[in-house]
């Protein structure tokens, strides 16, 4: 993005737990009735302290029972591995708390998750605000999970099993009216627990984002609220995402707490700050050159792993008629 962090890819082998370790623990710490507990551990348990395991297997989370959720065999990547929980857990954009990817879920031990309120404004029949709880429980029928490619604006790209619902139900309950072409997001603002919202106090905040009122009703079009069959950790985006993965990376805006619905195109976060580098649509394109670097070739994480982009990032066959 905006400033270049040159940090080494590749994690050091001792800091990487592949996904059978991964879940063999898991398995362990449920037989102990240690998974999803909030009142065991206290604190912020292991999502903070840079525990390279602790950081998915998030104690303290207020969502953790509600998980896991049924996989959705449609959404597949057959094409790539899975990747390891770890590296998506510990490598991670999230401006509020520091520029530095791998610090991220150091830092976020002081953020509030819940209680949390949704906001619906601008043009709909519904303005208000939603208790995360109770959406979720209107939600649950038609939670799952679905594998889908995620790919930075940077190169960096993973494989991610998400578990959410529809964007476009819950656009439903907010009722756009007739004229609301477009949907922006905006996520949480809290210098007091996001420390790095003062010290860029130069960047627009709150992190907003925004979609064509197309767009957010495409049935990929996903609002996230766990990953790997568990609740989302903060460094994630908790305790709700959106997730568009046909878009570049920093259209999937983490942690929301405002919908609204807009007449006109609404401004986005990375096109306020540099517009020649960011666009709005920001479709995964790989014959569109970045202003600073080719797009025809991605990373995968951890090894980086050169591997050639796909127009919509992949997804052409649900989202290209929505730009012809
Ligand atoms: N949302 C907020 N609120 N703040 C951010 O800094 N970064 C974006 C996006 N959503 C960002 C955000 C960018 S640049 C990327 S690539 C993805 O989140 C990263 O998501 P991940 O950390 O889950 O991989």
């Amino acid at each position: 993005m905006l400033v270049k962090i040159r940090k080494p890819w590749d994690l050091p082998d001792n800091q990487v737990t592949d996904e059978s370790t991964y879940w063999n623990r898991r398995k362990v710490l449920k037989s102990l009735g240690l998974t999803g507990t909030a009142s065991l551990i206290g604190g912020c348990g292991l999502s903070v302290g840079g525990d390279p395991f602790g950081s998915l297997e998030d104690f303290d989370n207020p969502y953790a029972s509600r998980f896991p959720y049924p996989r959705n065999e449609d959404f597949q990547v057959p094409e790539r591995p899975l990747t390891d929980p770890f590296d998506a857990t510990t490598y991670n954009n999230f401006y509020e708390f520091t520029r530095s990817k791998d610090s991220v879920h150091l830092l976020v031990g002081n953020f509030q998750i819940a209680p949390w309120q949704i906001e619906f404004a601008g043009l709909c029949n519904n303005p208000g605000v939603i208790n995360l709880e109770d959406l979720l429980d209107q939600m649950d029928d038609i939670t799952e999970e679905r594998i889908y490619r995620f790919r930075c604006v940077e190169r960096w790209a993973m494989t991610v099993p998400w578990t959410g619902f529809p964007l476009a139900a819950l656009i439903a309950l907010a009722d756009p009216m007739a004229g609301a072409n477009f949907v922006q997001m905006v996520s949480e603002n809290r210098p007091d627990e996001m420390p790095n919202v003062d010290a860029d106090a130069n960047l627009p905040w709150p992190y907003f984002e925004g979609l064509t009122m197309e767009e957010a009703m495409n049935p990929l079009s996903m609002m996230v609220t766990g990953i790997y069959g568990q609740a989302l950790p903060r460094q994630n985006g908790a305790p709700l995402r959106l997730i568009v993965p046909w878009k570049y990376g920093y259209k999937n805006i983490k942690s929301v707490i405002r919908i609204v619905f807009t007449e006109d195109q609404p401004p986005t976060f990375w096109n306020t700050i540099e517009p020649a580098e960011y666009s709005f649509l920001s479709n995964v394109d790989p014959d569109t050159p970045h202003p600073r670097w080719s797009q025809a070739e991605e990373w995968l994480l951890p090894g980086r792993e050169p591997i050639p982009t796909m127009k919509y990032n992949g997804y052409g066959e649900f989202v290209a008629d929505l730009y012809e």
